[in-house]
């Protein structure tokens, strides 16, 4: 079940419909119980979470009740902001959320759940693919299945749709995820390049040729090879592919010695493979190589719902990279909820970016949006959940997530052919940042900790680099 399963308990009925209303929109399974029949839905399910509202001192003893009662299931107390807390119950329970709450802390505090249960059941994370749409779980998935093998990957999209996020977020999944992540654009690089840049060359192998140059296959040894907009490859590319999918093996262009590879593929194409195939510009068999794990990415127009999602990571990106720290109101997203999004989450991307720059660190309403919003209307139901980023300030539970042993000294391979050592520390530099920042669902702070440097450093760092 990839979904947490809550039972929600709340004498203030306001509340209680407002953070079932926002819970389901986190794609949570709700049951809501009052406090006399709350024993009966804790025997009959498998729960992940309780919360349980309180205004009145009578609800105290039910929180007691349900304390001893949950087997193990964490137990949270939800309280309005300016509300007294008790502190009797406070020890037995797995935290407080006041309310109102914004998304980032009620995300946080979702992703400690299955810790705190230790249930096997998988945290709703947020590493690099936002979206709780039932599309996007539905990748998340695929993405657990197929990470542990090493099996070729096809990501079928539109343009903009994150295709290359995926890929990213399956090598890091991956077992591989220590080695290189090495993605090549066979669309921009030219047909006669593109072999040599796959497989390298020798010196001399051709005009202008004068060193010998590894290329992607190498490079990307032991990990993953992304091959972007596999659809435009020249045909006779196509066939050198197919050849190292089957035998893993290759040439440099100009060396008859083959070498022996091992690298996991992942491709990717807006284009649709099968017409490419009737019009002879895509070779079939090639095509059911690839096609052995296809994942597929709906459009945006297709999962509006994870618009604020994708609009809360934007910002926090940019809060954490320091390019703006802008604010959405509610209306503001219920216009963008309504656009078709042709240019899917990179146009949703571009818009963000340019708005900071016009609002810099200012609160950006539905009539601060660009003309075309504007012929949208505000429904009544604005989205319940407040898109903020907030990432600094949220006190969210500590997120234990250091994955040790990156390289060890014996891990780590000098190549033949020498390395560009300072490039090779500050890629790994970079990568580790990245890593520790997903771990902490950006919280800078947090993210200094793992890396034990000081939060300014980490901010100095970031500010150099985008990761
Ligand atoms: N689920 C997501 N979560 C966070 N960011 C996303 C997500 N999907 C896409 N993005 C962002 O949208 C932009 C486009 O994503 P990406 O480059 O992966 O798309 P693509 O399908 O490869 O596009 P193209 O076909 O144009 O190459 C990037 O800035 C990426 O960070
Ligand atoms: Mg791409």
């Amino acid at each position: 079940m990839a979904v947490p399963e809550i039972l929600l308990i709340d004498d203030n009925k306001q509340r209680l419909h407002l953070l079932e209303t926002v819970l389901k929109f986190m794609e949570c399974t709700v049951i809501v119980a009052s406090g006399n029949d709350y024993q009966l839905v804790l025997s009959s399910n498998d729960l992940d979470a309780i919360f349980i509202g309180c205004s009145d001192s009578t609800q105290t003893n039910v929180i007691k009740e349900l304390t001893l009662h949950s087997n193990g299931t964490p137990v949270f107390l939800v309280i309005d902001k300016d509300q007294p807390q008790s502190q009797s119950n406070q020890a037995m329970l797995a935290g407080v959320l006041e309310w109102p709450t914004v998304y980032p802390k009620l995300l946080a505090l979702l992703n400690s759940i299955p810790q705190a249960s230790e249930t096997n059941k998988k945290p709703q994370t947020n590493k690099g693919l936002a979206g709780q749409s039932k599309a996007i779980q539905k990748i998340r998935d695929l993405i657990n299945q197929v990470a542990k093998s090493d099996a070729t990957v096809l990501i079928l999209g539109e343009s903009g749709t994150g295709k290359e996020v995926v890929a990213q977020a399956l090598h890091r999944s991956s077992t591989r995820r220590d080695k290189p992540f090495v993605p090549v654009n066979c669309g921009a690089i030219p047909g006669e390049l593109l072999e040599s840049e796959l497989f390298g060359h020798e010196k001399g192998a051709f005009t202008g040729a004068f060193n010998s140059r590894q290329g992607r296959f190498e490079m990307a040894e032991g990990g993953t090879l992304f091959l972007d907009e596999i659809g435009d490859m020249p045909m006779p590319m196509q066939v050198k592919l197919l050849r190292v999918l089957q035998e893993r093996t290759f040439e440099r262009v100009g060396s008859n010695k083959t070498v022996h590879c091992n690298v996991r593929v992942i491709a990717a194409t807006h284009r649709q493979l099968e017409q490419e195939i009737i019009e002879k510009r895509f070779r079939e068999d090639l095509y059911y190589r690839l096609n052995v794990f296809p994942i597929e990415i709906p459009p945006l127009r297709d999962r509006i719902e994870d618009i604020p999602f994708l609009i809360n990571d934007l910002l926090a990106k940019m809060t954490v990279s320091q390019r703006g720290n802008i604010r959405l109101t509610q209306k503001a997203i219920a216009l963008l909820m309504q656009h078709q999004w042709p240019g899917n989450v990179r146009e949703l991307s571009n818009l963000i970016e340019r708005i900071a720059i016009t609002h810099p660190d200012g609160t950006v309403d539905a009539n601060d949006l660009p003309e075309k919003f504007q012929a949208y209307t505000i429904p009544d139901n604005l989205p319940t959940i407040s898109v903020t980023p907030q990432w600094e300030e949220t006190n969210s539970p500590s997120i234990p997530l250091f994955k040790p042993g990156v390289t060890t000294g014996n891990t780590v391979q000098l190549p033949e052919q020498g390395i560009d050592l300072k490039e090779y520390l500050t890629d790994l530099e970079n990568e580790l940042i990245r890593q520790a920042l997903d771990e902490c669902n950006g919280v800078v702070a947090h993210a200094a900790k793992l890396l034990n440097m000081r939060r300014t450093t980490l901010v100095e760092k970031l500010r150099k680099v985008d990761v």
